[in-house]
């Protein structure tokens, strides 16, 4: 399964616990970016760009969907088109949109020097997140409330994929 949603949505976080609840590998792409590029992700944004991190998350993308395994993505992963189109196409992998209201995603993400278009004013991070919802929304097969404990967030998703009879 794949989890999508804004920073601060919780994918990190959930991918854990459903990797434990579900005995499965999870993989974050946040932090394969990095192996790949040779740098941290602030460092990728302030020496090569925007444009250079999306694609090589595209490329941690391609490679880690060839494995079964629980893929917790970056917020932005939407926003390429070679990226968005390979979530578009796939079949039979269910992606799931965590989401909750934006201040609570915004105080969540404060003080993160480790995400630099989280780590902006609060009205440039509203408008990003404005301007990526109908991605998520396009993508996912169910929206999910991460406004609720951990656990029980893990279980809406492990019950919504025993009613459809997806696989993880
Ligand atoms: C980004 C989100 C981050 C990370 C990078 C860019 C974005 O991932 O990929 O800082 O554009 O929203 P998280 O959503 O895991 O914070």
């Amino acid at each position: 399964m794949i989890l999508i949603g804004f920073m601060g949505c919780g994918k990190t976080t959930i991918a854990h616990e459903l990797g434990t609840q579900l005995n499965k590998e999870i993989i974050d792409l946040d932090a394969v970016i990095p192996t790949i590029a040779g740098k941290t992700i602030p460092e990728i944004f302030d020496a090569e760009g925007e444009a250079a991190f999306r694609e090589y998350e595209f490329q941690a993308l391609q490679t880690t969907l060839k494995k079964d395994v629980i893929i917790a993505t970056g917020g932005g992963v939407v926003t390429y088109e070679k990226s968005y189109n390979l979530l578009k196409d796939l079949t039979g992998r269910p992606v799931f949109f965590l989401n909750a209201p934006f201040e609570e995603l915004y105080s969540r993400i404060q003080q993160d020097e480790n995400r630099p278009l989280g780590n902006q004013d609060i009205d440039k991070v509203q408008t990003l997140y404005n301007s990526r919802l109908d991605k998520y929304v396009s993508l996912a097969d169910s929206e999910i409330s991460t406004m609720q404990t951990v656990e029980k967030t893990a279980a809406e998703i492990i019950g919504y994929m025993d009613r459809v009879n997806f696989k993880a």
